[in-house]
């Protein structure tokens, strides 16, 4: 069957599936990761990169996207011979110019330096980081899809410390801390390389967190980078109603490059758009603070219902305090840097 996402159309598998994670298979098509292309090609035009390699390509949903939506000179890679002929079919059908390659990530990018690498593949991303890594063009930029959840969030321990090396609780914040986990592993792969790195874009969708990450070579860079990477205690960070748990290493700093949100606008062909511009609000807030504080558990801890949004937000204006906002890693949870006691204060207040 056609489907049309973006300014593209695309033969996808009759079986493929609209909605969850999608089916793994040949020509994996997964309609849930529209968000994530389109965030990816908004984040592009503000970028200024020349050339792009979707090096997981599949039907080539991304990469052709990428090439119709923004005009940058596209590769794309697929190494599974099925999905490569859905490659070709879709280049057809979109009278596209982009080259490609049926081979593998791995070898391409050791042959040929790119301005941006996306790195998609099916769980998680620890196999191929080090090759996008080490040969990503000075400055140039890494978008990686993580889809192991359950290691990243520290909801599988072992899992959590074998492969990243950290130790997280798994509570309300647990995908802020994926995430921040994540961006930790990718900036000591890059030091081990005496490169370092600088997170552009980051945040998650149900089943998957989506990282952009800039990269640069030199070792002061990198040994400055390293000072970014530390543990974080909500009880210290946040608010006394947390246990006071040393969770990480996780990074520390910003996940999100604040000059680029701003001057991305979300084109009105987009079907998403209101939902994205959603999103881009919220990651505007997500670096307010290192990690948030959640209505659900001051509710849960001091046993009252939680008052709206709008009630919280008058005492912290009241209290002369304007820097708070949303964020997009929990429904219930607000970033701030100052206010907690007003914020505890209205659940005790007599309503
Ligand atoms: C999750 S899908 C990619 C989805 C696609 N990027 C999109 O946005 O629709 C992963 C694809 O990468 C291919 N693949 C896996 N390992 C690869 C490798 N080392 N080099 C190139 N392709 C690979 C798989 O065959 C599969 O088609």
């Amino acid at each position: 069957m056609i489907v049309s996402e973006g300014l593209v159309q695309l033969y996808i598998p009759e079986s493929s599936q609209s909605k969850g994670p999608g089916k793994i298979g040949a020509g994996f098509y997964n309609r849930s990761q529209q968000i994530n292309r389109d965030l990816t090609i908004l984040f592009i035009r503000k970028s200024g990169v020349r050339t792009f390699l979707d090096g997981f390509g599949s039907t080539g949903a991304r990469g052709f996207r990428v090439e119709r939506e923004t005009g940058v000179e596209v590769t794309v890679c697929e190494k599974n011979p099925e999905s490569y002929r859905y490659l070709e079919r879709n280049s057809i059908l979109n009278r596209s110019s982009a080259i490609l390659k049926m081979k593998d990530f791995q070898d391409e990018v050791r042959d040929v330096p790119y301005d941006f690498i996306d790195v998609d593949p099916y769980g998680s991303v620890v196999r191929y980081a080090d090759d996008a890594i080490r040969n990503i063009r000075n400055g140039g930029y890494i978008a990686f899809t993580a889809t192991d959840l359950s290691a990243l969030t520290g909801s599988a321990p072992s899992k959590t410390f074998r492969r990243y090396g950290s130790r997280l609780p798994n509570d309300s914040t647990r995908h802020e801390a994926g995430i921040r986990n994540l961006i930790a592993y990718l900036a000591k792969r890059a030091a081990v390389f005496d490169r370092y790195i600088e997170p552009q874009m980051s945040f998650w969708k149900s089943h998957f967190y989506r990282v952009i990450i800039r990269v640069f070579k030199g070792t002061t860079g990198s040994d400055a980078m390293l000072k970014n990477l530390g543990f974080l205690n909500k009880n210290v960070e946040v608010s006394e109603i947390y246990p006071s748990v040393d969770e990480g290493p996780v990074w520390t700093e910003c996940i999100n490059n604040q000059d680029i949100l701003q001057k991305i606008e979300v084109p009105d062909y987009l079907e998403n758009k209101s939902q994205l511009e959603r999103f881009l609000e919220l990651m505007k807030n997500e670096d307010i603070s290192r990690y948030f504080i959640d209505l659900r558990d001051i509710g849960k801890k001091l046993g009252t219902d939680i008052p709206s949004f709008n009630k919280v937000f008058e005492s912290l204006y009241s209290a002369g305090i304007s820097k708070f906002g949303r964020t997009e890693f929990s429904v219930t949870g607000l970033k701030m840097q100052e206010g907690y006691e007003q914020v505890i204060e209205v659940f005790t207040r007599k309503r």
